[in-house]
Protein backbone atom coordinates (compact mmCIF):
# COMPACT_ATOMS: atom_id res chain seq x y z
CA UNK A 1 0.00 0.00 0.00
CA UNK A 2 1.21 3.45 -0.96
CA UNK A 3 1.04 5.97 1.85
CA UNK A 4 2.47 9.54 0.75
CA UNK A 5 4.96 7.61 -1.33
CA UNK A 6 6.32 5.24 0.88
CA UNK A 7 4.83 1.31 1.32
CA UNK A 8 3.74 -0.02 4.41
CA UNK A 9 2.38 -3.63 5.67
CA UNK A 10 -0.90 -3.46 6.00
CA UNK A 11 -1.84 -6.95 6.10
CA UNK A 12 -5.10 -6.73 8.28
CA UNK A 13 -6.56 -4.44 5.59
CA UNK A 14 -6.57 -7.55 3.24
CA UNK A 15 -8.90 -9.84 5.97
CA UNK A 16 -12.47 -10.59 4.94
CA UNK A 17 -14.87 -12.73 4.61
CA UNK A 18 -15.75 -15.26 1.44
CA UNK A 19 -18.75 -16.53 0.75
CA UNK A 20 -19.12 -19.71 -1.39
CA UNK A 21 -21.42 -20.54 -3.85
CA UNK A 22 -24.21 -23.17 -2.32
CA UNK A 23 -25.93 -25.51 -4.71
CA UNK A 24 -28.98 -26.47 -2.39
CA UNK A 25 -32.08 -28.33 -3.84
CA UNK A 26 -33.84 -30.90 -2.23
CA UNK A 27 -31.00 -33.35 -1.46
CA UNK A 28 -29.67 -30.49 0.90
CA UNK A 29 -26.92 -28.47 0.44
CA UNK A 30 -23.21 -28.45 -1.43
CA UNK A 31 -21.17 -25.76 -0.87
CA UNK A 32 -17.70 -24.80 -3.47
CA UNK A 33 -14.14 -23.56 -2.65
CA UNK A 34 -12.56 -23.85 -5.64
CA UNK A 35 -8.64 -22.58 -5.34
CA UNK A 36 -7.90 -19.56 -7.10
CA UNK A 37 -11.02 -18.57 -7.74
CA UNK A 38 -13.67 -18.63 -4.66
CA UNK A 39 -9.99 -19.20 -2.11
CA UNK A 40 -7.70 -16.48 -3.41
CA UNK A 41 -4.78 -18.58 -3.73
CA UNK A 42 -3.75 -22.22 -4.60
CA UNK A 43 -4.96 -24.53 -1.82
CA UNK A 44 -1.88 -26.69 -0.86
CA UNK A 45 -3.59 -28.24 2.71
CA UNK A 46 -6.08 -28.75 4.58
CA UNK A 47 -6.77 -29.40 8.37
CA UNK A 48 -9.51 -29.28 10.30
CA UNK A 49 -10.00 -28.60 14.19
CA UNK A 50 -12.55 -29.93 16.33
CA UNK A 51 -13.12 -31.03 20.02
CA UNK A 52 -12.14 -28.19 20.92
CA UNK A 53 -13.53 -27.00 24.52
CA UNK A 54 -15.10 -23.58 24.94
CA UNK A 55 -12.60 -22.08 26.86
CA UNK A 56 -9.61 -23.45 24.66
CA UNK A 57 -7.43 -20.43 22.66
CA UNK A 58 -6.00 -22.15 19.61
CA UNK A 59 -3.45 -20.38 17.08
CA UNK A 60 -2.03 -17.55 18.89
CA UNK A 61 0.59 -17.18 16.17
CA UNK A 62 1.48 -15.56 12.48
CA UNK A 63 2.89 -17.32 9.69
CA UNK A 64 5.78 -15.37 7.17
CA UNK A 65 4.52 -17.76 4.40
CA UNK A 66 1.19 -19.08 4.77
CA UNK A 67 -2.20 -17.36 3.62
CA UNK A 68 -5.27 -19.10 4.92
CA UNK A 69 -9.05 -19.71 4.66
CA UNK A 70 -11.09 -20.66 7.91
CA UNK A 71 -14.37 -22.16 7.50
CA UNK A 72 -16.90 -23.47 9.98
CA UNK A 73 -18.48 -26.31 8.23
CA UNK A 74 -20.22 -27.49 11.56
CA UNK A 75 -20.82 -24.98 14.65
CA UNK A 76 -19.18 -22.02 15.41
CA UNK A 77 -16.06 -20.44 16.56
CA UNK A 78 -14.47 -16.51 17.10
CA UNK A 79 -11.27 -15.58 15.11
CA UNK A 80 -9.52 -12.40 16.65
CA UNK A 81 -6.57 -11.42 13.98
CA UNK A 82 -4.54 -8.75 15.26
CA UNK A 83 -1.51 -6.81 13.34
CA UNK A 84 0.94 -6.06 16.02
CA UNK A 85 0.42 -2.26 15.76
CA UNK A 86 -2.71 -2.02 17.88
CA UNK A 87 -5.50 -3.12 15.68
CA UNK A 88 -7.34 -6.01 15.93
CA UNK A 89 -10.57 -7.48 14.66
CA UNK A 90 -13.15 -10.33 15.62
CA UNK A 91 -14.74 -11.95 13.35
CA UNK A 92 -17.53 -15.10 13.90
CA UNK A 93 -17.82 -17.88 11.92
CA UNK A 94 -21.08 -19.39 11.94
CA UNK A 95 -21.85 -20.42 9.11
CA UNK A 96 -20.67 -23.68 6.52
CA UNK A 97 -20.91 -21.12 3.32
CA UNK A 98 -18.61 -18.63 4.81
CA UNK A 99 -14.74 -17.74 5.36
CA UNK A 100 -12.30 -16.13 6.61
CA UNK A 101 -9.46 -14.70 4.76
CA UNK A 102 -6.03 -14.41 6.48
CA UNK A 103 -2.97 -13.29 4.78
CA UNK A 104 0.26 -13.74 5.49
CA UNK A 105 1.54 -11.81 9.11
CA UNK A 106 -1.26 -11.18 11.17
CA UNK A 107 -0.93 -13.11 14.29
CA UNK A 108 -4.65 -14.69 14.65
CA UNK A 109 -6.48 -17.00 17.55
CA UNK A 110 -9.66 -18.99 17.31
CA UNK A 111 -11.33 -19.43 20.49
CA UNK A 112 -14.99 -19.42 21.71
CA UNK A 113 -15.48 -23.05 20.16
CA UNK A 114 -19.18 -24.64 20.15
CA UNK A 115 -19.38 -28.47 21.23
CA UNK A 116 -20.16 -28.98 17.23
CA UNK A 117 -17.88 -26.97 16.03
CA UNK A 118 -15.68 -28.51 13.31
CA UNK A 119 -13.09 -25.84 11.94
CA UNK A 120 -12.07 -26.70 8.26
CA UNK A 121 -8.67 -24.43 7.73
CA UNK A 122 -7.63 -24.21 4.09
CA UNK A 123 -3.91 -23.48 3.52
CA UNK A 124 -1.55 -22.07 0.70
CA UNK A 125 1.52 -23.91 1.42
CA UNK A 126 2.88 -27.39 2.68
CA UNK A 127 3.19 -27.51 6.84
CA UNK A 128 6.45 -25.61 7.62
CA UNK A 129 7.31 -25.19 11.00
CA UNK A 130 9.50 -22.48 10.70
CA UNK A 131 7.68 -19.81 9.28
CA UNK A 132 5.07 -19.91 12.08
CA UNK A 133 6.18 -16.90 14.44
CA UNK A 134 4.63 -18.40 17.97
CA UNK A 135 6.10 -15.47 20.40
CA UNK A 136 3.72 -12.20 19.96
CA UNK A 137 6.27 -10.02 21.43
CA UNK A 138 8.63 -11.28 18.62
CA UNK A 139 5.70 -11.08 16.08
CA UNK A 140 5.58 -7.21 16.82
CA UNK A 141 9.22 -6.70 16.42
CA UNK A 142 8.72 -8.25 13.30
CA UNK A 143 6.41 -6.09 12.45
CA UNK A 144 7.83 -3.31 13.12
CA UNK A 145 11.66 -4.31 11.31
CA UNK A 146 9.65 -4.85 8.11
CA UNK A 147 7.46 -0.97 8.30
CA UNK A 148 10.71 0.21 8.77
CA UNK A 149 12.97 -1.65 6.01
CA UNK A 150 9.84 -0.05 3.74
CA UNK A 151 10.13 3.37 4.74
CA UNK A 152 14.04 3.39 4.10
P1 LIG B 1 -0.95 -25.77 16.04
O1 LIG B 1 -0.31 -24.90 15.01
O2 LIG B 1 -0.55 -25.55 17.46
O3 LIG B 1 -2.52 -25.70 15.92
P2 LIG B 1 -3.46 -24.41 16.07
O4 LIG B 1 -2.91 -23.36 15.19
O5 LIG B 1 -4.80 -24.86 15.62
O6 LIG B 1 -3.50 -24.01 17.49
O7 LIG B 1 -0.65 -27.27 15.61
C1 LIG B 1 -0.80 -28.36 16.51
C2 LIG B 1 0.22 -29.42 16.15
O8 LIG B 1 -0.02 -29.95 14.85
C3 LIG B 1 1.64 -28.90 16.15
O9 LIG B 1 2.47 -29.89 16.73
C4 LIG B 1 1.99 -28.77 14.69
C5 LIG B 1 1.13 -29.81 14.03
N1 LIG B 1 0.70 -29.45 12.67
C6 LIG B 1 1.19 -30.15 11.57
O10 LIG B 1 2.02 -31.06 11.70
N2 LIG B 1 0.74 -29.82 10.33
C7 LIG B 1 -0.17 -28.83 10.13
O11 LIG B 1 -0.55 -28.56 8.97
C8 LIG B 1 -0.67 -28.09 11.26
C9 LIG B 1 -1.64 -26.98 11.09
C10 LIG B 1 -0.21 -28.45 12.51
Amino acid sequence: MLEGGRKTVHNINLVRMLDFPEHGDNRGQLVIAEGEKDVPFAIQRIFYIYGSDSDVVRGQHANRNSEFVLINVAGSSKVKVMDGKGNEIIYVLNRPRTGIYLPTMVWKEMYDFSPDSVLLCLASTHYDGNEYIRNYDEFVKIVNEMNNKEEK
